[in-house]
């Protein structure tokens, strides 16, 4: 089984912690040149510096996914940099969770404008770039809750559902063109998300949720990253418009 990505380029949205910065590390021990993207420079600048330490090669640039200007922007540096564009993950995301009676519509368009939008804005200037490098592999991130409900987060199930949809649509229309598109969707993962939407690892809502995967805890990044290497590697290259759950049998109870 090939999953080396010598002389890929890869590109990752969300790069600058969670689970995009444990798959760029990945990527790059695996031999990947690697582009992370996200907001924060300072964060961004750590990540690059640790694969640089370890002898890889890696470049951050700094973009807001929901902003179309700064996405054409990153695709484009991208290119220029490393010569071409073979993976993309598009990972970055924001969760929500309010009463249905109670969302603003605020809400509704700022978790939309980044986990629905920024993942169409990233496949609109990827998909031409991977074209000109000869195709390639693109992993979008969806969630458990792409696939089920959860009472108290409509928002964030309704846009997970939607990378779902788009995940499916923009690899039917690549499918013959050399680009597979597919999806990873984790159960509930250790990560700086988890930190904000139930305090730490050690709170009684973490464990909560850790109660909910009958594998009997919570995911670590690199248990994300793992398959995402796998879907963007020559190793899947018959799987595409396919969404991998990785949630610790959350959904199959
Ligand atoms: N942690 C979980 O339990 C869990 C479960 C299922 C799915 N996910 C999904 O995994 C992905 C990564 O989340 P994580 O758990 O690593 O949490 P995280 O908060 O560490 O990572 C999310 C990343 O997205 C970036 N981001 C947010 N808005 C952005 C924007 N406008 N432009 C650019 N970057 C932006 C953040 O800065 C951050 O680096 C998200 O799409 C999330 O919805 C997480």
């Amino acid at each position: 089984m090939n999953l080396s990505f010598a002389n890929k380029v890869v590109l990752i949205t969300g790069a600058t912690s969670g689970i995009g910065k444990a798959t760029a590390i990945a990527f790059s021990a695996a031999g990947a040149k690697v582009v992370l993207s996200g907001r924060r420079e300072n964060l961004g600048a750590e990540v690059v510096a640790e694969i640089h330490a370890a002898g890889g090669e890696a470049l951050f640039v700094k973009t807001d996914i929901a902003q179309e200007s700064e996405v054409a922007a990153l695709v484009e540096r991208t290119v220029s940099h490393f010569g071409g564009l073979h993976v993309a993950f598009n990972n970055a995301g924001v969760e929500s969770s309010c009463p249905l009676t109670e969302i603003p519509e605020a809400e509704y368009r700022r978790i939309f404008d980044v986990n629905v939008w920024g993942v169409i804005a990233a496949l609109k200037y990827e998909i031409p770039a991977m074209l000109k490098s000869g195709g390639g592999s693109i992993v979008n991130t969806s969630s458990a809750v792409g696939h089920v409900g959860m009472a108290g987060a409509a928002i964030y199930v309704a846009s997970k559902h939607a990378v779902e949809g788009i995940t499916k649509a923009a690899a039917l229309e690549y499918a013959n063109q050399g680009i597979r598109i597919n999806a990873v969707a984790p159960g509930v993962v250790i990560t700086e998300m988890l930190d904000r939407f139930a305090g730490s690892e050690e709170s009684d809502a973490a464990k909560y949720l850790s109660s909910l995967h009958p594998i009997g805890r919570l995911a670590r990044d690199i248990e994300i990253a793992q398959p995402v290497l796998w879907l963007a590697s020559t190793a899947s290259s018959f799987v595409t418009g396919q969404s991998i759950l990785v949630d610790g049998g959350f959904t199959v109870q």
